[in-house]
């Protein structure tokens, strides 16, 4: 929006106290003796220029409906362009109210009513439900081991599941809960087959900003000319700046056959996207950049601390540090704590976490824990579990 660059202070955690006075879900869900860390939002405060750009549009009680028009998506476009070295076309960005929306909305779009798609489980639950909201069926294709200790998209199952009918592909990259971003070689197999069956691949890149420095995140259509004919991309700044309750996602296409689809969906959906999501998405994609850095410095401290304080206090837990995002998928099966080990954490240790099951059968036995918090909190939460 050609407003100066202003240098952005490093992230600071809030305190207890101060969380406790949020209302968002993950702080108002659990009674107060809990220590919330399911819901994927982060405890720190918001980076200053976006708080700048709200205080400003409130103080000119710039409340109203959000136009479609330009300023988001060169945003993101120069942002993609910086970061990932991505070439995006502005006039195929087109925004709605958030990422959940956008997935729907697509899927609607690009698949029979009633067709199969396809989701890597473990996954992110609400991707059960997204599905069926836009009237379509799930087809599960689980993560398989990548032989090296690692997990990776079974490129095998994916292929029987193209053949046997799916019709779209829900893609997770990175992928929630394992913080994996895919390789631009899994990534450019995902689109070699997805354009041999004819597949849509709706590509959910909400946490790609989150992605450490020591791994790569690839946006999916930018690995090929199959990936731009195949797939729709569907990010936010929601994740990677904490700002999910200001409603703004953003869909992205790369070839004409995409965007028709992506462009031809009612004038409503654009108009369903937030202001205030909006004029923060701008500030953050174009003015909070180094704010984001210096969040991953914090949140990759934080990833190792839960490593030490996991082999320290709860050795029998299996956790392989995310290359992305701030969410630890944790192997509790050794502790003998059953399906759903996160009913114990809440009951005997006062940890809320997020239930392995409901990201599908592969969780049994796992939890999901958010470490975007405060070490201080990280520290009691382990030591609570390990009672
Ligand atoms: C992979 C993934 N997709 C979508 C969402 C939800 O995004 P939104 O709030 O924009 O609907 C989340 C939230 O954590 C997520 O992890």
């Amino acid at each position: 929006m050609g407003q100066a660059r202003v240098m952005t202070p490093a992230p600071i955690f809030d305190s207890l106290e101060t969380l406790r006075t949020r209302t968002s879900a993950k702080w108002t869900v659990f009674e107060p003796d809990v220590l919330p860390l399911p819901v994927a939002e982060m405890d720190f405060q918001l980076a200053e220029p976006i708080a700048e750009t709200l205080m400003a549009a409130i103080r000119r009680s710039d409340t109203g409906y959000q136009f479609p028009h330009t300023a988001l998506p060169e945003a993101f476009a120069a942002f993609a362009g910086r970061r990932w070295n991505w070439t995006v076309d502005p006039g195929q960005v087109w925004t709605t109210t958030d990422v959940s929306v956008a997935i729907v909305e697509t899927l609607r779009r690009v698949a029979p009513v009633g067709s199969e798609v396809v989701v890597n489980p473990p996954i992110y639950p609400p991707f059960f439900d997204l599905i069926p909201e836009a009237g379509h069926r799930v087809k599960e294709v689980p993560l398989a081991p990548d032989g090296a200790g690692a997990w990776m998209i079974d490129l095998d199952g994916l292929e029987a599941a193209f053949a046997g009918g799916a019709r779209a592909f829900l893609l997770c990259n990175p992928h929630n809960p394992l913080g994996l971003p895919h390789s631009r070689e899994t990534l450019a197999a995902v689109a070699e087959l997805a354009q041999r069956y004819d597949v849509a691949v709706v590509s959910d890149e909400i946490h790609g900003p989150l992605t450490y420095p020591d791994a790569t995140f690839t946006p999916f259509l930018d690995v090929s000319d199959a990936a731009r004919r195949q797939g729709v991309c569907v990010t936010a700044a929601s994740k990677g700046w904490n700002i999910a309750g200001l409603k703004c996602a953003l869909m992205v296409t790369a070839h004409p056959n995409k965007a028709t689809i992506v462009g031809g969906m009612p004038d409503e959906v654009n108009w369903r996207t937030s202001i205030f999501g909006y004029l923060a998405s701008v500030a953050a994609f174009s003015q909070a950049e180094e704010w984001l850095d210096s969040a991953l410095v914090q949140l990759r401290s934080n990833r190792s601390l839960l490593g030490n304080l996991l082999a320290e206090h709860l050795p029998g837990v299996r956790y392989a540090e995310p290359q992305a995002s701030y969410l630890a998928w944790l192997d509790l099966r050794a502790l003998g704590w059953g399906d759903d080990p996160s009913a114990h954490a809440l009951e005997s240790a006062r940890v809320a976490l997020n239930p392995g099951p409901t990201f599908g059968a592969e969780g049994n036995g796992f939890v999901r824990l958010n470490f975007a918090c405060s070490p201080e909190i990280l520290v009691e939460a382990v030591t609570r579990l390990a009672g």
